[in-house]
């Protein structure tokens, strides 16, 4: 993972650079570091700990330089220490090299640049070595960078800073890159949201472009030598979206942009979702996938289809290999993604390539975005806080829309939008919300909790734990309220507590069941649009037809956020993880 930007331009740098890394720290936060042009050689400041904690420890801020590059790091390889920071220097200090990606063959390049100090556990270094080695044996730097990038293997991006040269080099190749162009200057960055306050004319780069970006102009050419014609998008964003205005996290703001959301989709263009459902109306197969959070939105989306007569399943990214015997020309792929970087996704795509894809991706110039033969952004905006939400609602909201529409129930979809949104205005009322915080009370010290739901309210239960793992870090099970009683049953005492999601469609059977978890001692937290007898504690939800998922997953996104500020934890940045997850 990691985030990289960098600026080469007639401003100062290092104030565009803090606000954009910062911007960056979803993408990774176990050490930060930064390589600054100056008349006296290039100056590298890196430690572990979190953005911010190192810029003070160095008083980044107090620097100038027209020229600089930053990076937030994710370990990948080699452990959390200041030297496997990045930027990565060579043996003479001439250049410093910040990268995002893996490098596969790091160990046999290493071997052969056995004559070069290595100071670092990383992979990463590696490429610097490389870099001075072509530059020892007389290359200017674009070719000693384009040397360096055809011996390595794998996913990497990468930005290199030479002290004897005007310009930055960047090089793409799996990992994302974009180009932002201001009007003194242009930045390069994992993504746009970090210089968007800057400029909203992007270039989206392709894989094995190499970009000499100069203070006023930038070329791109292949690695091949040939130049390069990419579009200049405009986005459409605001760096509002970028901050947090009056909410205290990222991850509450993006939670309660959801009613919003949902109302813009009635007017939304669905051309693409009409197109979407033609295909899947006439594939023999179709799979949808996605990791995590969207892999449970690609499990909602296949019941869905399957209920309307298609034959669907859902498959999380990597696993689609052990289809590979299986798939045939006529079958479609819908893939799922907030980032659209996905590796365990992109990974899989040569086994794909023939087949025709639909994207449900919010990330418009990602890699998946470009793969797709029918894109439907989801438009949930900017997700930040690690923990996904908005994209969970959005994509599901999607996904059923080509289902119904492939069966001809476009005007029901529609009608069902319609009615969940006017019964949003009933679901975060103030008993709502003084219901979950009375929840998360009470589960904030615990070490379990179950999350039971059947049919779609089974999916939502996985994602609700999933959820409560991430950002309060109390395990969380979320299980099937049918196959309760052939096993899990066994782990019920009074001092279990199960949250129920039940709504109207299998309410007499969940009910059934909950009785079972009751009569073993177990205590039931009710998450239902009515009040039931075997609920101990109850947070009201409301009907939505068939979005009634969003109103529970927004209710259980609440209670894992309310849990995590109680136990006092950083919620948008929860340890260990990344919000873009670009390794295998
Ligand atoms: C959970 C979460 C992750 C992502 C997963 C896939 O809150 O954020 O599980 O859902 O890493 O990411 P995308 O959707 O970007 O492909």
């Amino acid at each position: 993972m990691c985030g990289i930007i960098a600026y080469n331009g007639q401003d100062d740098a290092i104030p565009y650079l803090l606000e954009g890394i910062r911007n960056l720290e979803y993408r990774g936060y176990d050490s930060f570091g930064c390589a600054i042009d100056s008349k006296v050689g290039i100056i590298i400041k890196k430690d572990i700990g979190k953005v911010d904690d190192v810029i003070n420890k160095y008083k980044i801020q107090d620097f100038s330089s027209s020229k600089a590059i930053f990076h937030t790091r994710w370990a990948t390889h080699g452990g959390i220490k200041a030297e496997n920071a990045h930027p990565m220097v060579d043996c003479t200090h001439r250049i410093a090299v910040a990268h995002n990606g893996i490098i596969e063959n790091w160990a046999e390049l290493k071997e052969s640049l056995g004559a070069h100090r290595f100071v670092s556990d990383t992979d990463t270094e590696v490429l610097s070595h490389l870099i001075e080695e072509k530059l020892n044996d007389g290359a200017d730097i674009q070719s000693a960078v384009k040397d360096a990038f055809n011996k390595i293997k794998g996913s990497s991006s990468f930005i290199v800073l030479d002290k004897q040269s005007d310009d930055l080099i960047a090089v793409k190749k799996g990992s994302p890159l974009v180009l932002g162009i201001a009007k003194n200057g242009n930045f390069l960055s994992s993504d746009v949201p970090s210089f968007v306050r800057h400029t909203n004319k992007v270039v989206y780069l392709s894989d094995s472009d190499m970009v000499v970006l100069g203070k006023k102009n930038y070329t791109i050419t292949n690695l091949m030598n040939r130049d390069v014609n990419h579009d200049v998008s405009t986005v459409n964003f605001s760096y509002q979206q970028a901050e947090k205005g009056d909410y205290e996290h990222f991850m509450i703001k993006e939670i309660m942009e959801q009613p919003g959301l949902m109302k813009n989709l009635e007017s939304a263009d669905l051309k693409n979702v009409v197109r979407a459902a033609e295909l899947v109306k006439h594939a023999k197969q179709v799979y949808l996938m996605g990791a995590g959070t969207s892999y449970h939105a690609a499990m909602l989306g296949a019941k869905v289809l399957r209920e309307n007569g298609i034959n669907a399943v859902a498959v999380q990214g990597q696993d689609l290999i052990t289809y590979r015997k299986v798939i045939s020309a006529e079958d479609v792929f819908i893939l799922i993604s907030q980032s659209g970087e996905t590796a365990d996704i992109i990974n899989v795509l040569p086994l794909i390539y023939k087949n025709q894809k639909i994207g449900v991706i919010n990330s418009e110039g990602s890699t998946l975005a470009k793969d797709v033969d029918v894109l439907i952004p989801i438009g949930a905006g900017l997700e930040k806080a690690v923990a996904s939400t908005k994209s969970f609602t959005l994509s599901g909201v999607y996904l059923t829309f080509i289902g119904m529409f492939a069966a001809g129930r476009g005007e029901e979809a529609i009608r069902d939008l319609k009615l969940m949104n006017i019964n949003m205005y009933n679901l975060l009322v103030p008993s709502v919300l003084s219901a979950i915080d009375k929840v998360a009370e009470k589960i904030k010290g615990l070490e379990n909790v179950f999350f039971l739901g059947r049919d779609a309210n089974y999916i939502t239960a996985l994602e609700g734990a999933l959820k409560l793992k991430e950002v309060s870090y109390i395990h969380a099970e979320a299980i099937d309220a049918a196959t309760f009683k052939h096993g899990p049953l066994a782990l019920i005492s009074d001092k279990v507590y199960a949250a129920a999601v039940v709504s109207e469609v299998t309410r007499n059977d969940m009910l059934y069941n909950l009785q079972e978890v009751k009569a073993r001692g177990g205590n039931i937290i009710g998450i239902s649009d009515k009040n039931e007898n075997v609920f101990d504690m109850f947070i009201r939800t409301q009907n939505g037809g068939a979005f009634t998922f969003v109103m529970h997953a927004i209710i259980l996104q609440l209670l894992a956020y309310k849990t995590a500020m109680l136990k006092g934890l950083d919620i948008d940045h929860p340890r260990n993880l990344a919000k873009t997850v670009t390794v295998l």
